[in-house]
């Protein structure tokens, strides 16, 4: 998944203009972006959304975005969305592999009791939310084979430590939330799993959205959560493998295969060897 874009769980108009944008994937926001008192209205609009969605062909992955598991709220939530099989459930505030297993059993119950596919619900966790949380990522392997990305977040992170910001002057990440980015980053790949940036919150600025795209694509990162339609094209463009590299990836495999037993070649006047296979490899993979 390269894009993922929010769309707010009470507006059946945004969720309906989400369809048509491009996305990869759609969070269906149940947690911050829906007041304490709407919760119930906007369960009941994600779960119409999600019945008429079911089994269309060609529309984007649905996640749901559940409230947290200490707010008493998740099993409501998925008591409404569940019937509807989503294709994944969004963890907010997780807080390493104790809250994806936890979600995961919760999740088994409700597909027993729904006819659905044990396991089918996929889990991606916002795992960095809470100081907390960003010292349990290296529970997050083995955690649960649901867990389909790690991603991470900004704003609740800030709160939990304090800091008045979380950007500098460049628009960059300060260093705490780099910290955070970081070892989202490592915990994914420790995983095997995807590594999802999190959101860009100006939406105006698209400039400043394609160069933290770069950054990210560069780093490691295969996809990135957007919250405005106009900043899906350019996710997309940014995380698509270019001509390029796929080019160079199928050469690289191709060097590989010819020369079997080998732990490295030469390509182009350049070394090439095992960690540069699994790379071509996983980029290949993505391709699908
Ligand atoms: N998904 C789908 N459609 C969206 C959208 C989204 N996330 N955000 C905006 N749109 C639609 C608007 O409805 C509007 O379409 P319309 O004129 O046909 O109604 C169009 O895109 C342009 O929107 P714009 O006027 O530029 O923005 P806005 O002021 O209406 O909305 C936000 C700004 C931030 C409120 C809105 O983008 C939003 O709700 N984002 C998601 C918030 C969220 O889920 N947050 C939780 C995760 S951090
Ligand atoms: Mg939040």
């Amino acid at each position: 998944m390269r894009s993922l874009l929010f769309v707010p769980g009470y507006s059946p108009r945004k969720q309906e203009k989400g369809l048509e944008v491009g996305a990869d994937a759609l969070i269906l926001d149940l947690e911050d972006s829906v007041a304490l008192a709407e919760k119930p209205k906007a369960r009941e609009i994600a779960a119409g959304f999600l019945a008429r969605m079911r089994g269309v062909a060609g529309r984007p992955t649905l996640y749901v975005r559940v409230n947290a598991l200490d707010t008493g709220l998740t099993e409501d939530d998925l008591a409404a969305v569940m019937p509807h099989a989503p294709d994944g459930i969004m963890l907010p505030k997780a807080e390493g592999g104790l809250s994806v297993a936890h979600l995961g059993g919760r999740l088994a119950v409700h597909e027993a009791e729904h006819g659905l596919t044990d396991g089918a619900t996929r889990i991606l966790p916002i795992a960095t939310e809470t100081a907390r949380a960003v010292f349990s990522l290296q529970s997050l392997p083995g955690s649960s084979p649901r867990l389909s990305g790690v991603t991470w977040g900004a704003e609740d992170l800030s709160a939990d430590i304090g800091a008045e910001t979380n950007r500098g002057e460049d628009g960059g990440w300060t260093a705490p939330f780099r910290l955070a980015r970081n070892l989202t980053l490592m915990a994914a790949a420790a995983a095997e799993v995807d590594a999802i940036d999190t959101i860009n919150a100006q939406f105006r600025d698209l400039d400043g959205l394609a160069r933290e795209c770069r950054e990210a694509r560069r780093d490691g990162f295969v996809g990135k959560m957007a919250i405005h339609p106009a900043q899906v094209a350019i996710i997309n463009e940014a995380f698509t493998p270019t001509e390029a590299a796929i080019a160079q990836a199928r050469r690289v495999v191709a060097a590989f295969a010819a020369a079997p037993g080998v732990g490295v070649v030469g390509i182009d006047g350049e070394m090439v060897d095992r960690p540069h296979l699994r790379r071509a490899e996983r980029l290949l993979a993505r391709l699908g």
